[in-house]
């Protein structure tokens, strides 16, 4: 660092000094030049009025009085003095201090006299500079001598060495406050910061310190620490993966991690392709004022995605929903991501606004959404809207197809209700992929389908997928008597497959989960801490806290959550100025009325119950609607007494396991919906009835009252389960089950079996 402060400042002393000199030395010469010019003029001046005044008495008057008048000018500024001659070069008159200084006449006045023009010369008597400047002198119009006006010039050589002075003074200060300024920027913005990343690198290097750690502040090196905390990050993760890997082999246990699923998949896939094809894209950029944001959507299947995609660097193919996604991807409409750690290629797709319309905000969530959960709002089915859904299916199948297209026996998942129609699409196409379609909401029972004007095409093109995938074996029981009802085929009850037109497709649940990441235990009072630090934030005070966190939709039991608290609090008005409840819910699909109404109804239902019951900086329903992220949920699920999941009707529900999977303290209880698939998983919750508002309500307090070892046992159980249950076993056990596929090169006919 030494050297480099060294160089610094050597080169900036140089490159200072260097200017400086070439401004001094233009400086000194315009300035020189300047006061020649000006001597030279008053010279020139003074000789015309001189010799005007010596001329008329030159043939009368007497040598003397000529003397007379050359010494009155002798005493004027930086004037040496004045010499007369004639023509022959003989001095008449001479200003005293002159006559030991010219010996002789200087040639500029031979040269004035006989050129009969003034002239100046710069010349050095005696070592000193001198101007001297002669005109010749005439009587009826013949030059009858010459006269010499004699200038000090040495001032001019003053000034200049004056200017040189300055000009080392000057660069002399400006020398020593650049070095000073240079030593100081290295000490404070790289020598400080390099020093605190090398003392933080260490820690995590030494297993001393966390990630949770804060990122030394890098300043100008501040790109540098972006990159350092991914790779910190990367470390942190590595050595985890590690130790659990060594404690699991310890403890015999089968839990998958990251690492091995990665090794999984791409052990099955060879050489080959995962392709994944959702609705939602993981990233959407938006524009925010002038900056363009990555935004990560709140969505379960999101979550439960990017861990495989990350594993295997495959291709995810998404509707490219954001404002600003057409600015961020390539000729082929893709971008690596994450961004700023890139694993995987997020193909988009472009919709229009009328597509957009018709296959997502009608046919899938104004239709099939409320078909298949029975949440009571009524399916719209409009002919146009399916006509979308379709064009929208072979829109995605074809992008698709095309990112398979260099790959041999291809693997793709397809996700959700707003592909049902895509597997059929690319099986026909490839019989050679291998092709899985998971529904991540629930299937209702046939009668209930049955509704649908569309259900055979729905089933049929479903069936087209090797492997149909649900999160619960009733949701696949649904689905097979569905089948039964509407198509013809062979049901296999005992291996759950159906087989039409020569083609098997295998049904069967698989429980999606999160990523359960084992840390170090918090302290006892750290849940107590972070409570009264968030009420603070949010101006609230209260001892016992709940936490709801949902998108806003009809299906999450929201209002009903709502009633049971204002008839928790009726009930044991002891908790009142006591309990308050925190709902976070990210606005979504506002575009349907019934979205953007229950917004309303929501915000309306919060502020009835808060009126009744609000006083002084307590309040019941703390409603935050917006979306939040990852990290600042956690927040929120770590501080809470009991987490409250209500839903009407639910696929599986992933912040039930989200909400257990940050509770490393193993307190908090949750409160479960039975109507969701986690229900099925999560015993020891306290299951309700969404409907039933006294039990959710009774269930509140046995929550708050709960025996503090009870509460940690039932933690410590459910907690088990999504360790051992987590998104890794789901990815796992889905891919493993669509490799054990037997399907046919795409020579052989489409006939493809199952082992
Ligand atoms: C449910 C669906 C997902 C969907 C998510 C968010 O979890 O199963 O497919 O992505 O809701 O809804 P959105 O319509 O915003 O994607």
């Amino acid at each position: 660092m030494r050297l480099l402060s060294f160089r610094l400042i050597v080169s900036l002393i140089v490159g200072i000094t260097l200017v400086s000199l070439a401004f001094s030395y233009n400086e000194v010469r315009v300035e020189k030049r300047g006061l020649r010019k000006d001597l030279e003029h008053r010279a020139e001046v003074l000789a015309e009025s001189l010799a005007g005044n010596i001329e008329p008495r030159l043939e009368k008057e007497s040598q003397r009085q000529l003397q007379r008048i050359v010494e009155q000018f002798g005493n004027r500024e930086h004037l040496d003095g004045v010499a007369v001659y004639d023509t022959h070069g003989t001095l008449l008159a001479v200003t005293p201090g002159l006559k030991q200084l010219i010996t002789e006449q200087p040639p500029v006045v031979a040269q004035a006299v006989a050129t009969n023009h003034g002239s100046g010369q710069f010349v050095h008597l005696a070592g000193k500079p001198f101007h001297i400047y002669a005109v010749p002198l005439q009587q009826h119009d013949a030059v009858v001598g010459g006269l010499a006006i004699v200038h000090d010039a040495s001032y001019i050589n003053l000034q200049s060495a004056r200017i040189w002075r300055e000009t080392f003074l000057r660069t002399l200060v400006q020398v020593f406050l650049i070095a000073l300024i240079t030593l100081l920027i290295v000490r404070w913005s790289i020598v400080g910061p390099i020093a605190k990343a090398a003392q933080w690198m260490k820690a995590l290097r030494t297993g001393k310190g966390s990630l949770g750690t804060p990122t030394p502040d890098l300043d100008l090196l501040r790109p540098l620490a972006r990159e350092v905390e991914t790779f910190a990050a990367s470390l942190v993760a590595a050595r985890s993966a590690a130790e659990t890997e060594a404690q699991l082999r310890e403890a015999a246990e089968t839990v998958w991690t990251a690492e091995r699923l990665s090794v999984h998949v791409r052990s099955r896939l060879g050489d080959s392709r995962l392709v994944v094809v959702s609705n939602r894209e993981p990233y959407s950029h938006i524009h925010k004022g002038k900056s363009l944001e990555v935004v990560v959507p709140p969505s379960g299947l999101v979550t439960a995605l990017e861990p495989i995609l990350r594993a295997c660097d495959g291709t995810w193919v998404a509707h490219g929903s954001g404002d600003g996604d057409q600015e961020t991807v390539d000729r082929r409409d893709c971008l690596r991501v994450p961004p700023d750690d890139p694993r995987y290629t997020l193909r988009r797709v472009w919709l229009s606004k009328e597509q957009e319309e018709g296959y997502y905000f009608g046919f899938a969530n104004e239709g099939l959404w409320p078909l298949c959960h029975i949440a009571h709002t009524r399916p719209i089915f409009r002919a146009s809207d399916w006509e979308h859904y379709r064009a929208v299916n072979q829109k995605f199948a074809d992008a698709v197809l095309e990112e398979m297209a260099d790959f041999e026996q291809p693997m793709l998942l397809a996700q959700d209700y707003h592909f049902a129609l895509l597997p059929r699409l690319v099986k026909q196409k490839r019989p050679d992929a291998r092709v899985a379609i998971f529904w991540h909401i629930p299937w209702p029972n046939p009668e209930a389908f049955g509704i649908c004007p569309w259900q055979r095409e729905l089933v049929n093109g479903l069936l087209g997928a090797d492997l149909v995938g649900f999160h619960i074996q009733a949701h696949c029981n649904n689905f097979l008597e569905t089948v039964d009802r509407t198509l013809e085929s062979r049901i296999d009850w005992e291996h759950f497959t159906v087989t039409r037109e020569d083609r098997r497709t295998v049904v069967k649940p698989f429980p999606i989960s999160v990523d359960f990441r084992e840390a170090s235990p918090p302290r006892e009072e750290s849940a107590y801490v972070e409570r009264v630090n968030l009420l603070r934030e949010l101006g609230v005070s209260a001892e016992f806290l709940g936490v709801g966190v949902d998108r806003v939709d009809y299906t999450k039991g929201i209002l009903e959550r709502f009633l049971a608290i204002e008839h928790f609090l009726d009930k044991h008005p002891m908790y009142q100025g006591k309990f308050a409840f925190i709902q976070i819910g990210a606005p979504s699909r506002t575009h349907i009325k019934r979205y953007h109404d229950l917004l309303g109804e929501v915000e309306a239902e919060a502020d009835r119950i808060n009126w009744r019951f609000q006083h002084d900086s307590w309040r019941p329903i703390v409603l935050l609607q917006r979306q939040h992220s990852h990290q600042e949920i956690q927040r929120f699920y770590r501080a809470a007494d009991l987490c409250l999941v209500t839903s009407l009707h639910d696929g599986m529900n992933l912040v039930a396991k989200e909400f257990l999977a940050a509770r490393e303290d193993e307190q908090g209880v949750l409160i479960l919906s039975g109507f969701t698939g986690a229900a099925r998983e999560l015993r020891d919750a306290l299951i309700v009835n969404p409907y039933d508002i006294g039990q959710t309500a009774e269930a509140i307090r046995l929550a708050l009252e709960l025996p503090s070892e009870e509460r940690r046992d039932r933690m410590q159980r459910m907690r088990k389960v999504v360790k051992e249950n987590n998104v890794y076993r789901w990815a796992g056990n889905l891919i493993a089950e669509l490799c054990d596929v037997r399907v046919e090169p795409e020579h052989l006919e489409a006939g493809a079996g199952y082992d």
